[in-house]
């Protein structure tokens, strides 16, 4: 029987916090528990020796292997070469990148110590799925060691144009590692386009026509655009049951019939999480109406405490909230509300159906669930509204919510009050097509797509070498 196994670095376990789990991590459960199979990665901790064999745990069909990473690996190969080298440069954040020889060195390490811990493991009918940019070697290492499975790989975060990319000394490298993928998806048309001119820069990259074949094969790699979706009944069933429950009673109570502005990220710089905050403090400069009026609450836990930019972002915010509540707050009011805290999912659903706008203006993001959820929350009746970064890849499906660039202060106060002061009618014109878009391009339209695309593109390549 064909199996799934999917890879990645963090591996989503149950029974653990469940909170911190992203949308590569939803995507990936719903397509195991579909098909059945493995998820292979890091189990999130750390030792001072080197990994022992995957441990294994069963729940249903699918079986959790997890390793653990060495105290070193952690620093350089996820700390360093991930989020300090990739993660700035996908992000088209310069300002944060720095490169270090070593930290790519540990990078392939890991790559190939990945492929030597998920081998014995394989069966020859397994489709593998690797996931995002901290593993872009495991296929070429994985051929290496023999393996003839279909090997299909996503990257959920942008490709950089390749003037952005040519700042990472080794992008030839990972460029010809990408070309050795029976299948590379990426979320949009965009993406797409950078990583085609990224291969056909012969002149400056030395990526010949040779290397972007596979190895024993004369075809070049299959590409497709598969833009990661959301279960929108599932999003719409948590809101109702959530709701109702105390601790969105409790926020709302606290309200007091103000409108909210609500926002949920994981504390990065790539989610303009500074800027947004300065754009509300325009909205009440700006408007004044609004003073008094209207809460915003911003989510936003604390993830990759171990790189510079997180620290700072941090306590930038912790400044900023305290200017700006220092600023308009009432005796019974404080216009920004804070918490650097993870929440359930379920409640972070009660709490947008709850809202008037969903502020979400990442200054580059792959996709951003948070953008497609919020609006899978709404009531079809009284939906709030969308205020998205057209620097999101969800900006190039839900082209109803109201786009702003998230560079321009002015401009994204001025897209908060528009959202606020909508009609109802414009709302709901706007959430029967954004509603529309998100069943079309839903979560099993993701993994079925890929998946589907994937067997096609080995089976291609099998018959013409
Ligand atoms: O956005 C990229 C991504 O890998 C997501 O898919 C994931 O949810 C998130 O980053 C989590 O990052 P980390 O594992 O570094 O906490």
């Amino acid at each position: 029987m064909t199996r799934l196994v999917a890879v990645s670095n963090r591996v989503a376990q149950p029974n653990t916090d469940s909170k911190s789990a992203g949308g590569l991590a939803v995507g990936v459960l719903a397509a195991l528990e579909e098909y059945g199979g493995i998820w292979f990665g890091w189990n999130g901790k750390t030792t001072q020796g080197e990994p022992g064999d995957p441990k294994l745990d069963q729940v249903g069909n699918i079986t959790y292997a997890t390793i653990e990473l060495n105290e070193r690996s952690f620093e350089l190969y996820y700390n360093g070469f991930s989020n300090t080298s990739l993660w700035p440069v996908c992000h088209y954040l310069l300002g944060y990148f720095r490169y270090d020889h070593r930290e790519y060195d540990e990078y392939r390490r890991v790559n190939a110590l990945f492929a030597r811990k998920l081998l014995p493991l394989l069966r020859p009918s397994d489709i593998i799925w690797v996931h995002d940019y901290h593993l872009i070697p495991l296929a070429s290492e994985l051929r290496r060691a023999g393996i003839k499975n279909p090997i299909g790989f996503f990257l959920h975060v942008p490709f950089p144009d390749i003037e952005v990319l040519r700042v990472l000394p080794v992008y030839t490298q990972l460029l010809r590692c990408l070309c050795t993928y029976d299948l590379v998806g990426f979320h949009t048309q965009s993406d797409l386009r950078s990583f085609n001119e990224a291969l056909s820069q012969d002149e400056f990259g030395g990526i010949t026509l040779a290397d972007r074949r596979r190895p024993s094969s004369d075809q070049l790699v299959h590409t497709g655009v598969f833009p990661i979706g959301i279960d929108v009944d599932d999003c719409q069933q948590l809101a109702q049951v959530a709701h109702l429950e105390d601790k969105t009673r409790r926020m709302v109570r606290n309200l007091r019939d103000r409108d909210l502005i609500i926002s949920v990220d994981r504390l990065d710089y790539s989610k303009g999480l500074e800027a947004r905050f300065r754009a509300v403090e325009r909205l009440f400069e700006n408007y004044p109406a609004n003073r008094n009026q209207v809460s915003f609450i911003q989510i936003a836990p604390t993830t990759r405490a171990g790189v510079r930019g997180y620290t700072d972002i941090r306590h930038a915010l912790e400044q900023a909230t305290g200017e700006i509540n220092a600023e308009f707050a009432d005796i019974d009011w404080a216009p920004i509300r804070y918490l650097n805290r993870a929440f359930d999912r379920g409640t972070i659903m009660g709490f947008f159906h709850e809202a008037a706008v969903g502020l979400v203006t990442p200054v580059r993001d792959g996709m951003n669930l948070v953008a497609k959820e919020f609006v899978a929350s709404q009531d079809p009746k009284d939906p709030g509204v969308l205020v998205l970064s057209n620097l999101a890849g969800a900006a190039q499906e839900l082209t109803d919510a109201v786009l702003v660039n998230p560079y321009d202060i002015d401009g994204v106060a001025d897209g908060i009050h528009r959202a606020l002061r909508m009609p109802l009618g414009e709302r709901k014109e706007r959430y029967d097509s954004m509603i529309a878009v998100l069943r079309k391009n839903d979560i099993t339209a993701w993994r079925t797509r890929f998946v589907d695309t994937l067997i096609a593109a080995h089976e291609h390549v099998r018959l013409v070498s």
